[in-house]
């Protein structure tokens, strides 16, 4: 199947160099495909030049979304780098062209091409800084102080100024996966958020009304936690 497209080419460069592959390397899969579950043996890494992927691990037979990747992301390089099984499960949830890199290919991509080693490194940083944001927003201990803070955090990265109404750039529904809650408990947050003139609706985004207000809630919040017992 040729996926061969100006479009796809671009992507391709974009997530790692790999345009040339195509033809041999590209799939479409539709949603719903498992692509691998957790604790299978892997060999195959994945591009996603379109649609989504969910990367998700069961806990207490529970499903968690640990992240949902698109366009420009990979996926299943840990297995071949690291000799380990899947270290979660892959599920399509949206329509996906996607390129299957074997494990000979991958492993030689990255002896050989020393850009294309460069951005799997940055990407694993840029994992392990995501994963380590997640573990400080877990540590919190309510679901507000969860919204609370990934929002401070996200806006802070987007450039956000402390007065006037800021439009988060950030998809609605990976605001549940990030803040390590589920959408109902999102909803419920940013309900009371909105009551509180802090937050408000925007074409399936969060807009912050005021800034200041939200570091100065977060800031009690901290406040509260700390103090909270002695009253
Ligand atoms: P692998 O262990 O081969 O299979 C599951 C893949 O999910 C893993 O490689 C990574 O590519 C990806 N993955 C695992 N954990 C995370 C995470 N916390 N954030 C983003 N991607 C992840």
């Amino acid at each position: 199947m040729t996926l061969e497209t100006e479009g796809s080419l671009d992507l391709a460069r974009e997530s790692l160099g790999v345009s040339h592959l195509f033809d041999k390397y590209g799939e479409i899969i539709p949603r719903g495909t498992v692509l691998f579950y957790e604790g299978d043996p892997g060999q195959e890494m994945y591009i996603v030049l379109s649609g989504k992927v969910r990367i998700s691990k069961r806990v207490r037979h529970v499903e968690k979304t640990l992240v949902v990747l698109g366009k420009g992301e990979f996926f299943g390089e840990m297995a071949i780098l690291n000799s380990r099984p899947r270290s979660a499960t892959a599920t399509v949830i949206e329509d996906c062209k996607i390129l299957i890199i074997d494990r000979e290919t991958f492993e030689s991509m990255i002896r050989t091409n020393g850009e294309i080693s460069v951005r799997v490194i940055k990407k694993l940083a840029a994992r392990l800084q995501e994963a380590n944001n997640q573990i400080e927003n877990l540590l919190l201990k309510d679901n507000v102080s969860r919204v609370v803070n990934l929002l401070r955090r996200l806006a802070r990265e987007r450039g956000a100024s402390a007065s006037g109404e800021f439009v988060m750039d950030y998809p609605r529904e990976d605001l549940a996966t990030g803040a390590g809650i589920s959408e109902r408990q999102l909803e419920e947050v940013l309900k009371k958020l909105a009551a509180a003139k802090m937050v408000r609706a925007v074409e399936g985004r969060v807009s912050i009304l005021r800034m200041e207000a939200l570091e100065k809630f977060a800031r009690f919040l901290e406040m509260k936690d700390q103090f909270g017992g002695l009253t």
